[in-house]
């Protein structure tokens, strides 16, 4: 039988409730990989060769969960940027997501002003997924040709307030919550 988006939100929804802390997040992130390696469901959700955008799969009253798929074509690079308040899992249908995490090196206690370095740098390919926890700063890079990403959230992150950094010049901004719509593509 196959695993049914349906299926996977009610285990999402079943552990956030028992933990909504890192045991829980790492939950939500092994239901998704379970997900991902029989994601027949899903697709049928958005549809064979679906256009390039995102697609609001679910979103959970309970536990405030929201799960997005995007379809990419064009090459997309992001900058560096953290998620609020929020934790967030990415995982790959198709394609590959290039990913570097950074590592925050002042106290915050200038304006304006933020290093960071590299921490980590990988590739999420098909069938894989990474887990970013409250305040992990990151930027992803996706090469040109189809890719599938999906992102499973702890709230909505468009309304919330978030950072962009360029780590090259040391700097931080702030980046308000962004007006709703359907093609918008917060990463
Ligand atoms: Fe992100």
């Amino acid at each position: 039988m196959p695993y049914t988006v349906a299926e996977f939100v009610a285990d999402c929804r079943k552990s956030l409730i028992q933990d909504s802390g890192k045991r829980g997040q790492d939950d939500v992130y092994s239901h998704l990989l379970k997900l991902l390696a029989d994601p027949a469901d899903l697709l049928s959700r958005i549809g064979e060769n679906a256009a390039p955008g995102r697609y609001a799969i679910h979103h959970d009253p309970i536990t405030d969960m929201y799960v997005f798929a995007h379809v990419y074509q064009d090459e997309g690079r992001s900058h560096a940027h953290d998620h609020g308040p929020c934790w967030i899992i990415y995982g790959n249908v198709s394609g590959r997501t290039d990913m570097i995490e950074w590592r925050r090196l002042d106290d915050g206690s200038q304006e304006g002003v933020a290093k960071l370095e590299k921490e980590k740098e990988y590739s999420v390919t098909a069938g894989e997924a990474a887990i970013f926890r409250n305040g992990a700063i990151h930027s992803t890079y996706h090469p040109a040709g189809p890719s599938m990403l999906v992102r499973v959230i702890s709230g909505d992150m468009d309304s919330v307030w978030r950072h962009t950094f360029d780590p090259a010049k040391g700097t931080i901004k702030d980046r308000p919550p962004k007006e709703k719509t359907a093609a918008t593509a917060s990463h």
